[in-house]
């Protein structure tokens, strides 16, 4: 039996209603006009659906164009492993690195400025412990409600080369929830919202240069860099020195997650040991029976063995 999706419980056909994100997202490409539903001699408690996904108009056609002209992932990694072997192990990330699209366009194209930090300290803005409340350090507690996904602590140290604890620091998140979406204007990929999870969450170092955390693990999300492209799952971090001119920012990642390896943008330092820096370790001893799991992720600021930084117009 052939069904228009949603025909039978009186709603709008779902290929109609689904209309207004592809326009958002013109690499989708194709539209979901109808569903099969097989037939059996024992019907099951729930129906099993295959989707049969067919073009269905000019625009649509458009969109699959333009979707085929992007590059695969396949050309994306030849890519990376063709500037990888050019470069050789680099523990900076490339800025003008092709298999990572958007690079071109947003990475310096001119010799940096000197600046005053002192005359910068004039008028940017100044930040203490008064300003931050430690409640803001649970992601999960923002909207009255529990947000879906696995509750799991981040923790760890930020030092200098030295080993010194840096102490007092403005540690700031920022993340998809676990469905892969962010609350933002720009992305309206079908995956849901989370109305008990906003995404973003900051804290100060104590003492020992610790900081804490407990979110939601967040999960991977397409972009368009390339064909069928997706992020690996990542917490974007934002730190600040002793002062306003000294912003770090970074990605961690999780282990054993297989979308790193097709990742351009963790692919962009191309020296193995500084990428494997970018990862948190799972850590038991941080895990909470019942309640949530543990991930540890320390950040070195200074030296060669610091964290490397991204663009702030990273995904
Ligand atoms: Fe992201």
């Amino acid at each position: 039996m052939v069904l228009v999706e949603g025909a039978e419980q009186g709603q709008q056909p779902r290929g109609e209603a689904r209309r207004p994100w592809q326009c958002c997202r013109p690499f989708v490409g194709l539209t979901l006009s109808s569903v099969e539903v097989e037939a059996s001699t024992a019907p099951p408690a729930r129906p099993i659906i295959r989707r049969v996904i067919t073009p269905t108009s000019r625009t649509d056609r458009s969109i699959a164009n333009a979707s085929a002209a992007l590059s695969s992932q396949r050309e994306i990694t030849a890519e990376i492993a063709e500037v990888a072997a050019r470069a050789g192990p680099n523990p900076q990330p490339l800025l003008d690195y092709p298999p990572y699209r958007s690079s071109r366009l947003r990475r310096p194209t001119k010799e940096l400025h000197q600046v005053d930090p002192e005359q910068i300290e004039l008028h940017a803005p100044v930040f203490g412990p008064q300003d931050v409340d430690p409640l803001e350090a649970d992601l999960t507690i923002q909207r009255g409600g529990v947000p879906i996904g696995e509750r799991m602590i981040v923790t760890g140290r930020i030092t200098d080369g030295e080993g010194r604890a840096v102490r007092n620091q403005l540690v700031e998140v920022w993340q998809a929830n676990a469905a892969g979406r962010y609350i933002h204007q720009r992305d309206q990929h079908p995956a849901p919202t989370d109305p008990n999870f906003i995404g973003a969450g900051r804290c100060l170092t104590d003492d020992d240069g610790a900081y804490q955390f407990t979110t939601i693990k967040p999960g991977p999300y397409p972009w368009k860099n390339h064909r069928n492209a997706w992020r690996p799952a990542h917490i974007h971090f934002s730190l600040f020195g002793t002062n306003f001119t000294q912003r770090l920012i970074t990605q961690m990642y999780f282990p054993g997650d297989p979308l790193v390896g097709l990742d351009p943008i963790y692919q962009s330092i191309t020296e193995q040991a500084v990428r494997d820096r970018l990862v948190a370790s799972y850590d038991h001893d941080l895990t909470e029976p019942e309640w949530c799991t543990g991930y540890r992720w320390d950040i070195v600021l200074t030296g060669g063995g610091r964290t490397r930084t991204e663009t702030e117009d990273d995904e």
